[in-house]
C-alpha cells in the first residue's frame, strides 16, 4: 500500500488499495493505522457496487440507517444517496443540510464514528467538501480559552437543526423521537488516539448548559469560526470514482455550493455506528 499526505496533514491519499476486493483484516491494518494517524483517507479511481461499498465500510465498523430515511437507497438502506437527481434522472431539490459545517449525526447520543462517501457522478466545477482538523483547532487555543471550554457541554438540536434551516420541512414525530437532543462535551477526546479536539457545529447546538444562551451562542461560534480557519481546512475537490474515509469524532465538514441545474452530483455514503462522547481512552 503506498501512502501521501494530501494538502493538509490530517489527509492521507492510500494508493494500490482496490475496495472493490475483499480485503482481510490484516491487509486492512495499514488502512486503520492511517485513519488513526491522519483522520481523512482517500482512495482514487474506485469502482464500487453496493455491495462492495458496504463491505468496504464495514472495516471501519457496523453501519447505521439514517433517520431521513427519504435518502435512502431501498434495497441498500445502510447507503444514503446523496443526489440533486432521483434515481430516474430527473431533478430533485436536494437539500440534506450539507452545506453548514457539521459531524455526522452529532445531535444523537452516540454520533457517527465515520462516514464514507463515494463519488460517482461529480460537477465538472463546484459541489467540493471541506473538511477541519477539529484536533489542530483545539491544539491551537490560547491556554486560557481551553481551560473555559474543557468541560464545557453543549447541547445538539435536530429539531432546532431543521427549524432553522428547513423550516418547511419540520421532522416528523418518529423523526423527532429518534433524534431528542443530546449533550456533548465541547472538547471530545479521542477514544483510539487519546487526542483532544472540538466537537462542534453550525445551527445543530441550541444552547451550552450552564451559559446563558447568547453567551454561550457567541462561544459556539468564536470556536466555529476559529476551527475553520484555511489553516485548519482541506478542500476535497472531487474526481468520479474517490471514495473519502473521515472521522466525525475529529473533524467537521461542509459541501461546497455548485450549479445544480447544470450539473449532476451524486454521493453515496454509509455511516459507521459511533459511541456516547464521553468515554475515554482504553
Ligand atoms: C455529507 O455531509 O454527508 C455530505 C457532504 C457532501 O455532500 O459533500
Amino acid at each position: 500500500m503506498h501512502t501521501a499526505q494530501l494538502g493538509k496533514t490530517f489527509v492521507t491519499e492510500i494508493g494500490e488499495v482496490d475496495a472493490s476486493e475483499p480485503i482481510s483484516e490484516d491487509a486492512f491494518l495499514p488502512v486503520r493505522e492511517a485513519f488513526h494517524a491522519g483522520s481523512i483517507l482517500v482512495l482514487r479511481n474506485q469502482k464500487l457496487a453496493h455491495e462492495a461499498l458496504i463491505a468496504f465500510s464495514r472495516h471501519f465498523g457496523d453501519l447505521l440507517t439514517h433517520v431521513l430515511k427519504q435518502y435512502l437507497v431501498p434495497e441498500y438502506p445502510e447507503i444514503m444517496r446523496l443526489s440533486n437527481r432521483d434515481e430516474h434522472g430527473r431533478k430533485v431539490v436536494f437539500r440534506n443540510g450539507a452545506e453548514a459545517w457539521h459531524s455526522d449525526l452529532s445531535f444523537t447520543a452516540t454520533p457517527s464514528l465515520a462516514t464514507i462517501l463515494y463519488g460517482e457522478a461529480i460537477p465538472d466545477e463546484g459541489g467540493d467538501t471541506l473538511f477541519c482538523d477539529c484536533y489542530a483547532a483545539y491544539d491551537a487555543l490560547d491556554k486560557d480559552v481551553r481551560n473555559r471550554v474543557d468541560g464545557l457541554r453543549a447541547v445538539h438540536s435536530f429539531t432546532r437543526y431543521q427549524q432553522s434551516r428547513f423550516p418547511s420541512r419540520p421532522l416528523t414525530e418518529e423523526q423527532q423521537r429518534q433524534t431528542l437532543d443530546v449533550a456533548h462535551p465541547v472538547v471530545r477526546t479521542h477514544p483510539e488516539t487519546g487526542r483532544k479536539s472540538l466537537f462542534l457545529g453550525d445551527d445543530v447546538i441550541s444552547h451550552v448548559e450552564g451559559m446563558e444562551r447568547t453567551q454561550g451562542k457567541a462561544l459556539m461560534d468564536d470556536l466555529l469560526k476559529h476551527s475553520t480557519q484555511d489553516r485548519f481546512v482541506y478542500r476535497h475537490r472531487w474526481r468520479a470514482g474517490d471514495v473519502v474515509v473521515y472521522d466525525n469524532r475529529c473533524t467537521l465538514h461542509r459541501a461546497t455550493d455548485y450549479d445544480e441545474e447544470k450539473y449532476v452530483r451524486r454521493l453515496l455514503r454509509t455511516s459507521i455506528k459511533g459511541d456516547p462522547t464521553d468515554v475515554s481512552p482504553a
